[in-house]
């Protein structure tokens, strides 16, 4: 199968050195501790799954590493140097993406639209490259899930499988390095999900961590 034009990324499949790690990051609702000093490391060039049941702190550890959540204590490391995150855009200016387990789109905005949002059109020697391009891509993205919807639709009218390829291409489209998805399989069908595992190998074999 054939990936539809995802730029290639800079770092080499299985570098030495981690993509992304975390050093005794603690994690503190009140009255509850999601994460207590935990260390782990992200390589390029491979997938890596988080195993736990309901409320062990999984989500709450994806959100750390993108910048949606700042933790208590402990440190961020991307490509071994410490940094901060400070919020989603920082995360996509670090090349990090995230699919989050609640679903983030905006609902009166269309297709196109939410897989492209956040990303404004980039300049390579001062010229813009085609919008039109980065929609095609959209389209290819959602094609390759298997998903194929009318990119002018408004988010508002898909169903929630509908909405979760939306986010997925969304988070496949930013090109990141480092992609991370919060149970993205849990509304799809068992062969919708072999396509998407399918498609993560093949990014990660790009170099990128998932
Ligand atoms: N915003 C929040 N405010 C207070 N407590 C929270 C919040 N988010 C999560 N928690 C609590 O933190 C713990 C870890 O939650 P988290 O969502 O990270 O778990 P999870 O492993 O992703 O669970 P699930 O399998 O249900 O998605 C749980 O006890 C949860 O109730
Ligand atoms: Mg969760």
């Amino acid at each position: 199968m054939e990936l539809p034009s995802v730029k290639p990324v800079g770092a080499p499949a299985r570098a030495t050195l981690p993509l992304m790690g975390v050093r005794g990051v603690t994690v503190e609702y009140p009255g509850v501790r999601a994460l207590d000093n935990v260390t782990v490391d992200f390589m390029a060039g491979e997938i890596h799954a988080i195993v736990g049941e309901n409320g062990a702190g999984k989500s709450t550890l994806m959100k750390v590493l993108s910048g949606a959540l700042t933790p208590n204590a402990g440190e961020l490391l991307r490509n071994g140097e410490l940094t901060t995150l400070r919020g989603p855009r920082a995360a996509i200016r670090a090349g990090i993406s995230m699919v989050h387990q609640e679903l983030n789109l905006v609902a009166t905005l269309s297709v196109a639209e939410n897989v492209l949002l956040g990303r404004e059109p980039t300049f390579l020697a001062g010229i813009a490259v085609d919008r039109s391009q980065q929609r095609e891509r959209a389209r290819a993205l959602l094609a390759m899930l298997g998903a194929e919807m009318d990119l002018d639709r408004a988010v508002s009218e898909l169903s929630i499988a509908d909405c979760q390829y939306v986010e997925i291409a969304k988070c496949l489209a930013s090109e990141a390095q480092v992609l991370i998805l919060d149970e993205p399989t849990a509304v799809l069908g068992e062969h919708e999900a072999s396509k998407l595992l399918q498609l993560l190998r093949r990014l990660r074999d790009e170099g990128r961590a998932v």
